[in-house]
């Protein structure tokens, strides 16, 4: 029992902010996978379009970017995420968008996020909320990115209707 608490708690360390070769293994390989279906169903509500600015916050991995830089080709997508291994396992998955300058990928916390006011079209979050320091705070920040009109996609295993509630 104290053994499988402690594995609990250890997977929860990492959830929260991936580090080492667990992390890198967890966090960038597996959850890309497991992840999938819920970020695909977050980005359908986007209506991502050619040209738009999105940024992810908490992007692990960088699943949910490469993702929705397929779409935004003459666009420009940003990644956060304040574990510097996701940073640059995001890195690795993205090079050559990253090297092309359609995608960045930078170290930073949801609650002081490194872009300047009314950057982007569209933010998306997935599995990260739920660790994000001051929700309503963090929300803000959000907020303060978005130009005016701009769209935010939340999604947790939990979301209703999401493709894990199906299951
Ligand atoms: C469970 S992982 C999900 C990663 C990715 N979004 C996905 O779906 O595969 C949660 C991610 O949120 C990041 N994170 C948690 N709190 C954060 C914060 N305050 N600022 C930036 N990133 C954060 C973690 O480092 C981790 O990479």
């Amino acid at each position: 029992m104290r053994l499988a608490n402690r594995f609990m708690r250890t997977i929860g360390k990492q959830a929260r902010k991936p580090s080492g070769w667990l992390g890198e293994v967890m966090f960038s390989h597996m959850a890309a996978w497991g992840h999938r279906p819920l970020t695909r169903w977050a980005i359908s509500f986007l209506d991502v379009q050619p040209t738009d600015h999105m940024l992810d916050v908490g992007c692990g991995g960088g699943m949910a970017i490469q993702l929705i830089a397929r779409i935004a080709i003459e666009g420009f997508v940003a990644g956060v995420d304040y574990s510097e291994e996701m940073v640059q396992q995001a890195r690795k998955r993205n090079s050559a968008a990253v090297w092309a300058g359609r995608v960045e990928i930078k170290h930073g916390n949801v609650v002081a996020l490194p872009y300047n006011d009314e950057s982007f079209d569209k933010v998306i979050a997935v599995e990260t909320f739920y660790f994000w320091p001051d929700p309503v705070a963090n929300l803000k920040e959000v907020h303060r990115i978005l130009k005016p009109g701009g769209l935010v996609a939340l999604a947790m295993e939990g979301s209703t209707e999401s493709p894990d509630q199906q299951k």
